[in-house]
């Protein structure tokens, strides 16, 4: 493991106004995404879509990695170029999602653990040859009557943490990524109890596991309402409440921090983030490391027309933009009606 070359590729994935394309989406996700558009789910129109994003100027501007899927990785463009040289020509760095998925946790109705940790030191040294530089693992928590339970937590974060070493000892970055869920009526108190509680566990295990947190870069949920939830904490509250729970759990020694979208709508994922940056100076660069709050607008533009690449790529734009401006404090609402 050299931690000095670790240290540089974390940093450049939270580089000040650039941030993280999570395109990683599973084939049975992404089907899920293309359902909604009327597109049909083949290999080549997962890789037609994904190309026309890495092929978006604007990923030069505003886009530090991108996390792939197994299938992605592997795959070339229309013209034969691998997607992962596009993805470089852009001066982004090629990421790969590494989990399994989820399997039901046994004796915790409703709960469940992220699979995929054996054979995964040979598949991170085949994913570093394909120019994977950094990974990404998820682990799921769901909030509700009665869960989550320690039994949960731990478990998740004891997977997150040997996930992380052994991405260290392959010399690739890991993201590690305890997801909170915003499912259910939760109140902002509840998420900011369970947040904190499974951020302690995760950072406790990457001790234990011998993790160099200073080649790590956590992509955690913010502390937010639950979706159904009849009162919805304002702007201004998740980003104060946000930023406390990280400041209470999350070492200096973390170069960065990469939000996830979880279903957040575009300009709400865009608001939190500029709100939460305009309060620094942090002991971390915050950012985003979005994957519905980028993608919705181009997929529906595109909707799997080639006359719509153009707009498509449009949309993409605007998104990577709004994003890459609230990762530096600088959007504003005005903004958003400039769609590029
Ligand atoms: P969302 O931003 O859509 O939550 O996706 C990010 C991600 O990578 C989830 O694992």
């Amino acid at each position: 493991m050299n931690i000095a070359e670790l240290e540089k590729i974390a940093r450049a994935l939270v580089a000040p106004g650039k941030g993280i394309l999570a395109a990683d989406e599973s084939s049975g996700t992404i089907q899920k995404r293309f359902e909604k558009i009327g597109v049909q789910s083949t290999a080549d129109s997962r890789r037609d879509y994904r190309e026309f994003l890495f092929r978006t100027p604007a990923m030069r501007e505003f886009i530090s990695g991108v996390i792939l899927y197994d299938e992605t990785i592997r795959q070339t463009a229309k013209d034969g170029t691998p997607l992962v040289k596009i993805i470089e020509a852009s001066g982004a760095i090629p990421g790969i999602k590494v989990d399994a998925g989820t399997k039901p946790l046994p004796a915790c109705p409703g709960e469940v653990v992220t699979e995929g940790l054996d054979g995964l030191a040979s598949r991170l040294a085949d994913y570093h040859k394909l120019g994977a530089r950094f990974a990404k693992w998820r682990a799921v928590i769901d909030i509700g009557p009665g869960i989550p339970s320690y039994d949960c937590l731990h478990a998740n974060a004891h997977a997150l943490a040997r996930y992380a070493a052994l991405c260290q000892a392959a010399n690739i970055v890991p993201i590690v990524e305890p997801e909170v869920l915003m499912d259910g009526d939760h109140d902002i108190d509840r998420c900011y109890a369970v947040t904190e509680w499974m951020l302690k566990e995760t950072y406790q295990e990457l001790y234990y596991a011998k993790v160099a947190l200073e080649g790590t870069i956590l992509k955690p949920n913010m502390v937010i309402s639950g979706v159904k939830a009849a009162r919805q904490a304002s702007v201004q509250d998740v980003a104060k409440l946000t930023l406390k729970c990280l400041k209470e759990c999350v070492p200096p020694a973390v170069p960065g921090i990469a939000f996830l979208s979880g279903g957040q709508s575009d300009e709400a994922a865009t608001a939190h983030l500029d709100a939460m940056s305009k309060m620094g100076p942090l002991p971390w660069t915050l950012t985003f490391s979005y994957g519905r709050a980028l993608q919705a607008a181009p997929q529906k533009a595109w909707s799997g027309k080639p006359d719509n690449v153009a707009a498509g790529q449009r949309a993409f734009a605007h998104r990577a933009r709004m994003n890459g401006l609230a990762a530096l404090g600088k959007w504003s609402p005005s903004l958003e009606k400039e769609a590029a």
